[in-house]
């Protein structure tokens, strides 16, 4: 197949795009390299199937081009990351909802499949055991982080109607939280963060009161659940969660990185209004039901959270 994936050169599109590569596709990127980069990369930079093109997705012209050479779009390009969302609210907006217009006009123009990645944030503050039809309870616009779900919200809304109106085969995949090598701290992303300060021995910060639970998958049990969905007929037209459903909470998990890191780091809680300014919100649990993926195609992460740890720290270690 030809495919194309936009974000190809971030944490998740580098793994897919090596994976891709791996079974003989050729693969098209378009990456403008705001939170990914080149060294994402690095070990299939000379691969003759692999087309990169450092550019936005918001270039219209430049987009219907390319996808016009391929079967398939895996869109994942995005403003990720919460500190990003807050810093940069224009950008986030943009990008989130005109980049995934400008690609779902030019798939209807080629009538190109496409996989858009959406996000569990979408849920907002709605707790464990999230369905796919569960209910979204969303914070108030004058709090930015809240930016970034709404941005995706629109993002399925538009995706599906592209589905119903026009024909256009789509599938959302709502990642929770993904981790694994490769994954940027700066953007706020826990894990990297708390390895980072437990090699070097500094505090690590748990925001907030550390209680809050969250659900951690390998960043390739994400990159293979995209790839079964892609491949099922009956998976057209459908929105799927993809994660992990064992929770542990922020505090186990400094604990957890801690241990696994051999690290003497102290751990150290840190107000919100501190880490990310006044009106911040956070949610208590955020837990998938992966009933729905599980029936289409069979999918189980294989990687548990130590797993998951353990790739992180060797990968900030080399
Ligand atoms: N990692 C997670 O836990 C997680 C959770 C939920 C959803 N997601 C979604 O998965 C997708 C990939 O996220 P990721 O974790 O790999 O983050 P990432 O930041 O590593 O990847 C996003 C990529 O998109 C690129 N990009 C941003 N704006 C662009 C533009 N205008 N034009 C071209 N490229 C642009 C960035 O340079 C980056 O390479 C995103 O859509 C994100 O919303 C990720």
């Amino acid at each position: 197949m030809r495919v194309l994936v936009t974000g190809g050169a971030g944490f998740i599109g580098s793994h897919l795009v090596e994976r891709l590569l791996e079974r003989g596709d050729e693969v098209f990127v378009v990456d403008n390299l705001s939170t990914g980069t080149l060294d994402n990369l690095a070990a299939v930079r000379d691969h003759p199937s692999l087309h990169l093109n450092v550019d936005t997705i918001l270039n219209h012209p430049m987009m219907h081009e390319t996808v016009g050479k391929v079967d398939l779009v895996i869109h994942l390009a995005a403003a990720v990351g919460v500190r990003k969302i807050i810093e940069a609210p224009v950008e986030t907006i943009t990008t989130n909802v005109r980049g995934t217009e400008i690609i779902l006009d030019c798939c209807a123009a080629h009538g190109t499949p496409l996989f858009v990645a959406s996000t569990s944030e979408i849920y907002g503050k709605a707790g464990d055991r999230l369905h796919e039809e569960h209910d979204r309870v969303m914070g108030p616009s004058t709090h930015r982080r809240w930016a970034y779900a709404c941005t995706k919200v629109l993002d399925e809304f538009l995706a599906l109607a592209y589905h119903h109106e026009r024909g256009l085969p789509v599938i959302i995949g709502r990642f929770f939280n993904t981790v694994g090598p490769r994954q940027a701290g700066q953007w706020g992303m826990v894990v990297p963060r708390f390895v980072e300060r437990a090699l070097a021995d500094k505090p690590i910060e748990v925001y907030g009161t550390g209680t809050q639970r969250r659900c951690f998958c390998h960043v390739e049990d994400t990159v293979r659940a995209v790839e079964g969905l892609v491949a099922c007929d009956t998976a057209w037209g459908e929105v799927f969660n993809i994660g992990h459903e064992s929770e542990i909470s922020i505090r186990g998990l400094a604990e957890r990185v801690r241990e696994l890191a051999g690290s003497r780091s102290e751990i150290v809680t840190v107000p919100y209004e501190v880490a990310y300014g006044e009106g911040f919100e956070d949610m208590e649990r955020r837990q998938p039901d992966t009933s729905k993926i599980r029936g289409f195609i069979g999918w189980e992460p294989r990687y548990d959270l130590d797993d998951i740890i353990r790739s992180t720290i060797d990968f900030m270690r080399a």
